[in-house]
């Protein structure tokens, strides 16, 4: 399904949405380094918007064009402001976000220097991206044949467009043969992630996560890590074989796309009892609580937009 809004905000001012056309030259469009995020907006529960964890999100951003030394012509406080102002300008009261800082037209070849790097910010209504279903009673999974990345050869923590070929290959593989969603392991053949999510498991009582190395610094994985702590559950991040995954108690995804979204079957092998288990219906239940402002760790991590200035 094809995503729009009204405006969208593209190397430093607001245009119409039909205005967010580049050429095609454009050098990331060819050799895919170019850096991204993704992002929501909830509705609070005193009927505000708000982004959650909008810094934390531009700060990776900032992390990732530092690995891939694409340095963008913004700051951080001017992307901030930028993506309120394209909120307020589309009337979005919840949204996704997209992020993206990329190498422009000009030269060609694999040594660009003097090509523009161009900034965009677009925001589109979004509901459940593994389904609502999903986020209520849990998902079907299939472990890819696709390996994730070997994190020195493409930079696992740069959120990077280029590195989602692996992604896209592993979910176009696993949704042809019926699943909702791959499962990638390491090149060590240890659990990495799924194609855009974060994976957890919990089993007697112990959650456990994969160390950042191959995968994404997660910041809702960020999230739920700070939630069990608060929440007195211990916490692993430790290496995840295969067959420890077949035998979990409960499994969940996290991603600001998928939110919490429970594992329920595994390469044809129940989770569990086959449906969202206490653990994880306790995370995802405080998640919700934090992004749509019933439960507050950090003030920080909710940046307010504000409609009634909101001038095209
Ligand atoms: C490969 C991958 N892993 C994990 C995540 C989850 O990251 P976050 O929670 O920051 O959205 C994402 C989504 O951005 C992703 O693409």
């Amino acid at each position: 399904m094809s995503v729009q809004a009204t405006y969208l905000w593209f190397d430093g001012e607001l245009r119409p949405w039909d205005d967010g056309r580049i050429h095609l030259l454009t050098h990331t469009l060819h050799y895919g380094l170019g850096v991204f995020e993704g992002t929501r907006a909830y509705v609070q529960d005193d009927g505000s918007t708000a982004v959650f964890r909008l810094d934390d999100h531009l700060a990776r951003l900032r992390r990732s064009a530092k690995i891939l030394q694409i340095d963008i012509p913004f700051t951080q406080q001017q992307l901030h402001d930028a993506t309120v102002e394209v909120i307020a300008a589309n009337e979005l009261t919840s949204c996704y976000l997209r992020h993206i800082a990329f190498i422009g037209e000009g030269a060609m070849g694999l040594h660009p220097q003097n090509n523009p790097i161009r900034t965009a910010i677009l925001a589109w209504p979004w509901g459940a991206y593994l389904g609502e279903d999903g986020l209520k009673k849990g998902i079907r999974c299939k472990i890819s044949s696709f390996v994730r990345h070997f994190p020195n050869s493409s930079m696992s923590q740069a959120k990077a467009t280029g590195n989602y070929i692996n992604s896209i290959m592993a979910k176009r593989e696993v949704v042809a043969l019926g699943y909702d969603e791959a499962i990638l392991l390491d090149t060590d053949g240890f659990v990495a992630e799924g194609s855009g999510e974060n994976i957890f498991i919990v089993r007697d009582g112990v959650i456990k996560t994969p160390p950042l190395a191959s995968i994404l610094d997660g910041i809702t994985r960020n999230t739920v890590l700070q939630i069990a702590r608060r929440r007195g559950l211990t916490v692993e991040q430790t290496r995840i074989t295969r067959d420890e995954l077949y035998i979990a108690d409960e499994a969940f995804f996290t991603g600001t796309a998928a939110e919490i979204t429970p594992i329920r079957e595994v390469d044809d092998r129940v989770i569990g009892e086959g449906r969202p288990g206490p653990v994880t219906q306790q995370i995802q239940s405080d998640y919700f609580d934090l992004v749509e402002g019933r439960q507050v760790y950090d003030p920080d991590w909710l940046a307010t937009v504000d409609f009634t200035g909101a001038t095209i």
